[in-house]
């Protein structure tokens, strides 16, 4: 059984560029019969409205924005270099067509409504802030729009305020 202890948001050490770049991290939330998790790579950490907060980027076709933009909760799990291959599922395979939690062996947790996985090493509890979809209207750098969008799947960005800060320490 991990131990998770929580720690104040500035306790973490890890270099979120490296974190979230290269390790890559679970978004998860919940659904009406457990929950759902997909990968990510892009996103953040930082502070808005004097609160520390993660910002994620999210496109309309995941099944996981579904279930984000019902839940207020939701939960950002990073793991060991072990878990590389669970995160490769995560990311490639949906929800629609697999229950993931099994797929993966991975093992759900809640906190404050938001599931999260007992083989994390570090996980953020996050209760949503602020949405908002990008539009090509506003991007300013117009190759990003030719090398990432088809027109109707500009991601949308959450601010969430981190509530609780979760460090496995086994
Ligand atoms: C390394 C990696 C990073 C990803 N980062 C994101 C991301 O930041 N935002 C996003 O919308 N999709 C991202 N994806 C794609 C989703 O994880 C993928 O489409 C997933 O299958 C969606 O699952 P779902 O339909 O169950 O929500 C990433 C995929 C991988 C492999």
């Amino acid at each position: 059984m991990a131990k998770f202890r929580e720690i104040p948001v500035n306790n973490i050490t890890r270099n979120p560029f490296k974190l979230i770049g290269e390790d890559w991290g679970l978004v998860s939330a919940a659904k009406d019969d457990g929950c759902n998790m997909m990968t990510i790579s892009w996103g953040g950490v930082g502070i808005m409205w004097n609160k520390p907060v993660a910002f994620t980027f999210i496109r309309p076709q995941r099944y996981t924005f579904s279930l984000l933009e019902n839940e207020e909760y939701f939960a950002l799990s990073f793991f060991d270099e072990k878990y590389r291959d669970a995160l490769s599922f995560c990311g490639s395979k949906s929800g629609r067509d697999f229950d993931k939690v099994k797929e993966t062996g991975l093992t759900a947790l809640y906190d404050e409504k938001a599931p999260y996985f007992e083989e994390a090493k570090l996980v953020l509890i996050c209760r949503k802030l602020y949405g908002q979809a990008l539009g090509e209207e506003h991007i300013t750098d117009p190759d990003s729009v030719l090398k990432f969008y088809n027109g109707d799947d500009y991601h949308k960005m959450f601010i969430s305020e981190i509530v609780k800060v979760l460090k496995n320490e086994d």
